[in-house]
């Protein structure tokens, strides 16, 4: 895929719907009494992936381009798979699955592409073996393919080392199956919609956005004071904690996705990056929880302002007027990487251009997604002209300076290649993305997209 620069991006354009909430929506709509009907349902590979692994099930699921109807069986409806389950590239798949396939009376393999066999999967093989449950590595490396031996699971808590939202949601799919209360705790908040969607459903979760009333559950306490003073200092506000009570009666829902901010963003940042610029996004998703890369983007001078604020469902969104902007580097850590884990890459591509050094820590998590964008990054950065140090949680960019396009290798990440698509735009000459057919894993349909806008 050769890509320049042609005109600035103008007009309106609806966002394909949300990775993460089209994933939940098949798997919670499976396991609900009822159907489930989904519109604007994300046809990305990835989730496509999920819907064949719930068919495998006998899961009925109707599905005709981004209109989704999932014929729920219930909590204990699923049926043994007669092969293995095949995740494809979707970490999200295996993850959630493995929890709800733990605690079913059969038993399973997952696994998925070469990729997929790669990524770490004892973050949650650790904590479904805290409630009971059988999930082995059958290469025994801590990877995909996991055998899994369906058991009966007993509610547990589990302090999470990560903020992962792959990680809780799997603990609280296992907790419907469990003989009391799980929880989970994790040091930053993660992604919420499990717990939103989970709600919608009818199932009792509880969970605290701030550390201290997570303390004092977690504890069992009445109130902070009561928990500091059994508790030794520093160890008892260290997370947010989400807990659901098991066999829940889930009812299927009329779900519309929002669209994906994970997807708007490279949209987001072609617009500020393309001089004359003015584009609006329609019905962006705008869950707190994600929207970390609107607020670095504002801290960076972005002119971005938010319009139709509305909810879909219990999801927050609104239309998004992009225009382009003069932008400066900052500090990106802490609480908020969570809320931009999977923008990190395209604001790695606004850093570049941006006036002075940006500093991005605290964010190893980047090295063990789809490939190392850590690594990744700094070498398609470094070919484009652009100066960064990769450091072992982040990354340190050197921006302002003139980049020019090259040959770009995408390691077959999607968000490799849809990153280096907006940088593209903002590069003299002309940039070549290797692997760029990726896209289609989150945004079939992004370069006919991105043409569409420039004009
Ligand atoms: C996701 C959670 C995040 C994110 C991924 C989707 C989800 O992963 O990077 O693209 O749908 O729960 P982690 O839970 O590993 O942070």
């Amino acid at each position: 895929m050769i890509i320049k620069y042609t005109a600035p991006l103008r007009g309106e354009l609806s966002i394909p719907g949300d990775k993460s909430i089209s994933h939940r929506s098949v798997m919670f709509g499976a396991l609900a009494d009822g159907t489930t009907e989904v519109t604007n349902f994300l046809t990305g590979a990835d989730c496509l992936s999920t819907i064949s692994c719930f068919r495998q099930m006998g899961i009925e699921i109707e599905q005709k381009d981004t209109h989704v109807l999932i014929h729920g069986k219930g909590l204990h409806g699923l049926k043994a798979p007669s092969e293995i389950l095949d995740a494809g590239n979707s970490g999200t798949t295996v993850r959630l699955l493995s929890g709800i396939l733990a605690g079913q009376n059969f038993d399973s393999v997952i696994t998925g592409d070469e990729t997929i066999q790669k990524r770490p999967m004892k973050r949650v093989m650790t904590p479904l073996a805290n409630m009971g449950a059988d999930v082995t590595s059958v290469r025994g490396n801590g990877c995909a393919p996991l055998q899994i031996h369906g058991k009966r699971l007993h509610g547990a808590h589990y302090d999470s080392p990560v903020a992962s939202a792959q990680v809780k949601s799997c603990i609280l799919l296992a907790g419907l199956y469990a003989d009391g209360i799980t929880s989970v705790t994790e040091p930053a908040v993660s992604r919420n919609h499990s717990e939103l969607m989970l709600q919608y459903f009818g199932a009792n979760v509880r969970a605290d956005m701030d550390k201290e009333s997570s303390a004092v559950r977690k504890a069992g306490a009445e109130s902070l004071s009561e928990v500091s003073g059994s508790c030794p200092a520093g160890t008892t506000a260290a997370g947010f904690t989400v807990s659901i009570f098991p066999e829940p009666k889930l009812t299927g829902q009329k779900i519309c996705v929002p669209g994906d901010i994970s997807s708007a963003a490279y949209f987001i940042a072609a617009a500020l990056l393309v001089p004359g610029s003015e584009l609006l996004l329609k019905n962006v998703g705008i869950n707190p929880t994600r929207d970390g890369m609107l607020r670095v983007c504002r801290e960076m001078g972005a002119d971005i302002t938010l319009l139709n604020e509305d909810h879909s469902g219990a999801e927050p969104c609104a239309d998004l007027l992009v225009r382009s902007s003069h932008l400066k580097a900052v500090e990106i850590g802490g609480d908020i990487i969570p809320a931009l884990i999977d923008e990190l890459p395209v604001l790695a591509v606004l850093a570049a251009f941006a006036d002075g050094t940006t500093v991005i820590k605290d964010a190893a998590e980047l090295r063990v997604k789809e490939s190392d964008r850590i690594a990744v990054m700094a070498e398609n950065l470094n070919r484009i002209g652009c100066p960064v140090e990769a450091t072992k949680d982040g990354m340190i960019i050197t921006g302002g300076k003139p980049l020019h396009g090259t040959v770009i290798d995408s390691h077959m990440d999607h968000r490799i290649a849809l990153s280096f698509a907006v940088a593209a735009l903002a590069c003299e000459g002309e940039t070549d993305i290797q692997g760029a057919e990726i896209v289609n894993i989150s945004y079939p349909g992004f370069y006919d997209d991105l043409a569409g806008v420039c004009r």
